[in-house]
């Protein structure tokens, strides 16, 4: 909630000065940035608390009393300056305490506030915190650092008599657009020092970019940052990596990149973009020492370019998906489109490819199995598992999806196939001409695969409603089944979904926690394990929705927004693939 307009610059001023002012003060520091899930799996990002005035990040340390005695009144200060659009959260970039354990001291001291845990320090590091204990104001538009001190002289120092509010009082000032006074005998805050674990390891050396830096890129980016790849621009050479280095720092500490990132304490996931803390600590450290290579090799200017044969060998049917034309800019809505099948016989799926035709803009592509006398034109007609079922999708840069060897799609006779396509601009008008590779089993599998799908069409979401909710229940499962993958899907308003499974005796565990849905990123997430569920069981899914300007996916913050089939409009129709045995 914002409680007047103000000019994005003027906190930077005002801290201009009070930095100035203040040698013992750091320099007038301008945050970047950044985003980290917290003790309960939530997403937070500073950037997307860009309707508040202001965000109070506390330095928090499980077991320590200078943050216990400050958590209770960082709770009140919430509570006190919620309406004034004041945000409180806590920081933990300590990689030893985890969610659990962090979620436990909270509740020690009854407190309940959100804990963003920094397990690579890497948000540490851009603040440069020294200790717990330390407090921070920060704006969420221009990540100036506003203030930075102790919450209080008491939690500096605990012997002192009477306390001074150090961080309410520059809150104060900055709510009401006045300049921050602060004593100049202000106090260091009296937490335990930060124990970086990289400085040890990076201490006077040049990290490699050869042997450390080229595999992480090969393993966590070039699939897609290729030449005639997906993303737009290719990691194909030194200088091109060092040209893109501030944004790559951005993209990494905000974990946009790599794209369609989950929450990886949650599960045990097949193929998910991911990268780990070690992977990220190594390349922010080597991007704010310079990005710098060593010797005169550069092993990127090696890539080999996109493979375009069909990997699992000639499909047993190709399906042209009918032509279309891309402008060059601008947002192109959804396509619906059709092809009729003409099957001899009832066929068992065991493995679809994609043969793209424009990787720059074809960014998903879901393939549905569908009834050919029902009006499929629009969306509503693919989401009524009466008249279609969906079997695969195509999300870059994966060109293939095999079933297990013991299971496949029953695609019936009767059936033709639905495609429901999204499309980027990529800055040069072309036409995408996809085609996709169907391949038969020779016979039945022990397990056929379906997919279930947790729909609500119901909803209505205010203009500006930062944080709605919706749920979505199945019908019980008649007989046992296998959980095999998940495929959430709104459209721009989405902001994070997970699912879970209610057993019969009503106990409920989270399956998938997606923290930051990007609906630029519609992804399939395939479980290393399948995972058993009873007959009686159900799924049970959560969307979040924002539909404030702070999204920055989304398409019209002034919109009341329902069910339909454009991207001006929402969906909630999450798919989760199971397997049933197969009667014979
Ligand atoms: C699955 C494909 C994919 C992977 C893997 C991937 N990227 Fe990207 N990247 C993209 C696409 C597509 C874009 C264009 C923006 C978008 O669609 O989100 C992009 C954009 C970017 C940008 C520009 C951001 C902007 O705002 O223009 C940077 C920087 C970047 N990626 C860095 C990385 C790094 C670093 C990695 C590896 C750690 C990585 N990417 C992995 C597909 C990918």
């Amino acid at each position: 909630m914002k409680i007047s307009s103000r000019k994005p610059g003027l906190f930077g001023f005002i801290c201009l000065i009070v930095c100035a002012a203040l040698p013992s003060l750091a320099a007038a520091q301008r945050s970047t940035d950044f985003a980290l899930l917290d003790q309960h799996g939530t997403f937070h990002q500073l950037s997307r608390y860009g309707e508040s005035n202001a965000v109070v990040l506390f330095v928090q340390g499980n077991g320590e009393e200078s943050s216990r005695q400050a958590l209770p009144q960082l709770q009140a200060l919430q509570e006190r300056y919620r309406e004034q659009g004041v945000v409180v959260l806590l920081l933990n970039p300590n990689p030893t305490q985890t969610r659990t354990s962090v979620a436990q001291e909270l509740a020690s001291v009854g407190v309940e506030l959100p804990v963003l845990l920094d397990s690579a320090q890497v948000v540490a590091r851009s603040l440069q915190v020294e200790s717990t204990a330390q407090a921070y104001i920060l704006d969420p538009v221009s990540h100036d650092v506003l203030y930075t001190g102790p919450f209080s002289s008491q939690t500096a120092n605990a012997d002192s008599a009477g306390s001074i509010p150090y961080l309410e009082n520059a809150l104060i000032a900055i709510l009401a657009g006045q300049e921050v006074e602060l004593a100049a005998d202000m106090p260091s805050p009296a937490g335990t020092p930060i124990d970086y674990l990289y400085r040890s390891r990076f201490a006077d050396r040049q990290i490699s970019y050869q042997d450390e830096i080229v595999p992480i890129l090969k393993r966590r980016c070039t699939t897609c940052h290729i030449e005639d790849g997906l993303a737009p621009w290719a990691m194909v050479s030194h200088r091109m990596v060092q040209g893109w280095s501030p944004m790559i720092r951005e993209v990494l500490v905000t974990h946009r990149m790599p794209p369609g990132q989950i929450d990886m304490l949650e599960g045990e996931w097949d193929n998910v973009h991911q990268i780990s803390d070690d992977e990220l600590i190594t390349l922010v450290h080597w991007i704010d020492s310079g990005a710098r290579r060593e010797g005169d090799s550069d092993p990127l200017t090696e890539q080999v370019a996109v493979d375009d044969s069909w990997k699992l060998g000639e499909p047993d049917l190709i399906i042209d998906v009918p032509a279309e034309k891309i402008p060059a800019t601008g947002m192109v809505d959804f396509k619906i489109k059709r092809a009729d099948l003409a099957l001899e016989k009832d066929q068992w799926i065991s493995a679809v490819a994609y043969n793209v035709g424009d990787r720059s803009v074809l960014h998903s592509l879901l393939v549905f199995a569908v009834d050919p006398n029902i009006d499929q034109k629009d969306l509503v007609g693919l989401i009524d598992p009466a008249n279609a079922e969906f079997i695969s999708l195509y999300v870059p840069p994966r060109t293939e999806e095999s079933f297990a060897d013991d299971s496949g799609f029953l695609l019936r006779q009767d059936r033709d196939l639905s495609f429901k396509l999204r499309y980027v601009t990529g800055g040069r008008e072309t036409e995408d001409k996809t085609r996709i590779g169907l391949y038969f089993r020779d016979s039945a599998p022990e397990f056929s695969v379906h997919n279930v799908i947790t729909l609500n069409t119901g909803f209505n979401i205010a203009p500006g409603e930062d944080n709605h909710v919706e749920i979505a229940e199945t019908e019980p499962f008649e007989h046992d089944v296998l959980v095999e993958s998940f495929a959430p899907q709104t459209h721009t308003r989405g902001k994070s979904m997970s699912i879970s499974a209610r057993y019969p005796d009503g106990s409920e565990k989270r399956l998938i926690n997606v923290a930051n849905y990007n609906f630029n990123w519609q992804m399939n997430y395939k479980l290393q394990e399948r995972l058993s569920l009873p007959a009686g069981s159900s799924l049970v899914s959560e969307t979040v929705y924002d539909n404030s300007a702070s999204n920055p996916q989304n398409v019209d913050a002034e919109a009341q927004v329902k069910v339909g089939i454009t991207t001006y409009d929402e969906i909630f129709s999450h798919f989760v693939r199971v397997l049933e045995p197969v009667e014979n």
